[in-house]
């Protein structure tokens, strides 16, 4: 008989042929965590350099007094959805920071950034309408596509040109929504959002910008990309995440739509699972308003990335993409990446180990995220472990 999980097969092989001897990338475990950047991994004291921590605020202490306030004053959850029981006035005044973070007329709060995808894309589309979305875009816009009754066409990866192609050839009358991604999180390479904007104009198209890895990084208050352009009324929906920069939990969208409000009955990813609980909510506004008035992490941010990606820059590494928080180690060896991988980990040094079906051309992926808190010795640190397991490893240098 047929098992269900007789589609794994794939899976359990690559699975079983990787066969980790030390560490499994997939199946970390934090026993500690003493700050943004260490933690204490298969007893180690443990240099994270891939958690997305893009600002460092997960210990900040304004973020966690915020949160043990709103634990001692609302309690542990909210037990219910937005629609219902869940919405506090903490949700309101988060969403109101958001609004007012971007200048638009509505925001939303979903409970993850998956969700906000899945809620917005799929809310927004029916059978008649089409979605136009990137070809790497993230897993959470492939599982909206397929939630929605749209007709689903992909073009190529940043290319504003075939974007613009694809957008000639629909006939007329029907909505398209496109995404994008506002900076791409395995490779870390930006989206040419200016021309997409310009093809969506031209063909009168829709544009939702998920901006889960630019919010933080970029923008003159964090906001993202579009807001580096200065082009954020150009946009009709910006998604984003508070799991990352923000060092919590949680989703949003942002748009000045004068309707947009009808999504918080319409969407079913925001009616149907229950709110974030109001510790989360406290400390994202928190975290919120320190991005809103302060320049320091982003400016420490960028210093950091310029030194690790200089750095691996001279010594040779085939790197994913230009310097962004974001850097990729291209491997062309897997068993290489593979080894590589084990070896920073028993150096101290937790990066991504990002592998084919899981990356952009079936790359192999030594990955790193930059944090604000990383102090210029711990990317020293860095830089000298990738230059020890690449020689260890013969990995190819230019
Ligand atoms: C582009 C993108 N969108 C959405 C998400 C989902 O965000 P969350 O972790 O809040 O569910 C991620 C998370 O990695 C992401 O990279």
């Amino acid at each position: 008989m047929a098992d269900l999980f007789d589609k794994f097969a794939g899976m359990i092989e690559l699975r079983d042929t990787l066969a980790f001897e030390k560490a499994n990338p997939y199946q970390i475990c934090m026993d500690e965590v003493y700050s943004p950047t260490e933690a204490k991994i298969n007893g180690k004291r443990t240099l994270l350099a891939g958690t997305n921590n893009y600002l460092g605020l997960t210990f900040d202490e304004r973020c966690i007094k915020a949160a043990h306030d709103a634990l001692d004053e609302f309690g542990t959850g909210t037990t219910g959805s937005r629609v219902l029981n869940g919405t506090y006035g903490a949700h309101r005044e988060l969403e109101d920071a958001i609004a007012d973070l971007y200048g638009t007329e509505h925001a939303m709060v979903f409970s993850t950034g998956f969700l906000a995808n899945l809620g917005m894309i799929a809310g927004l589309t029916g059978k008649d309408d089409i979605i136009m979305i990137d070809a790497d875009s993230h897993a959470s816009i492939y599982d909206a596509c397929a939630l929605s009754d749209a007709t689903i066409t992909r073009f190529r990866h940043n290319d504003a040109a075939d974007l613009d192609k694809r957008l000639g050839r629909i006939n007329g009358g029907r909505n398209v929504l496109v995404v994008v991604e506002g900076l791409y999180s395995m490779l870390g390479d930006k989206a040419p959002l200016a021309d997409i904007i310009a093809a969506c104009k031209k063909h009168d198209a829709y544009l939702l910008v998920d901006e889960a890895h630019s919010f933080g990084p970029y923008g003159p208050q964090g906001q993202g990309i579009a807001a580096e352009l200065g082009m954020v009324d150009q946009v009709d929906f910006i998604v984003g995440t508070f799991s990352k920069s923000v060092g919590t939990v949680g989703g949003y969208c942002v748009s000045s739509h004068p309707e947009f409000d009808i999504l918080r009955l319409a969407s079913r990813a925001f009616m149907f699972s229950a709110s974030l609980p109001p510790s989360v909510v406290a400390s994202a506004t928190a975290a919120v308003r320190i991005m809103q008035s302060e320049r320091t992490q982003q400016e420490a941010l960028w210093r950091n990335a310029q030194q690790l990606h200089c750095g691996l820059a001279e010594m040779g590494f085939n790197l994913g993409a230009d310097c962004s928080p974001v850097i990729a180690v291209v491997i062309e060896d897997r068993d290489a990446a593979v080894r590589s991988w084990e070896q920073l980990m028993d150096m101290g040094i937790y990066v991504n180990l990002a592998l084919p079906p899981a990356t952009p051309q079936n790359v192999n992926l030594l990955r790193c995220s930059l944090s604000a808190a990383h102090t210029p010795e711990q990317i020293d640190q860095i830089l000298e472990a990738f230059d020890t397991v690449a020689k260890s490893n013969s990995i190819h240098r230019n």
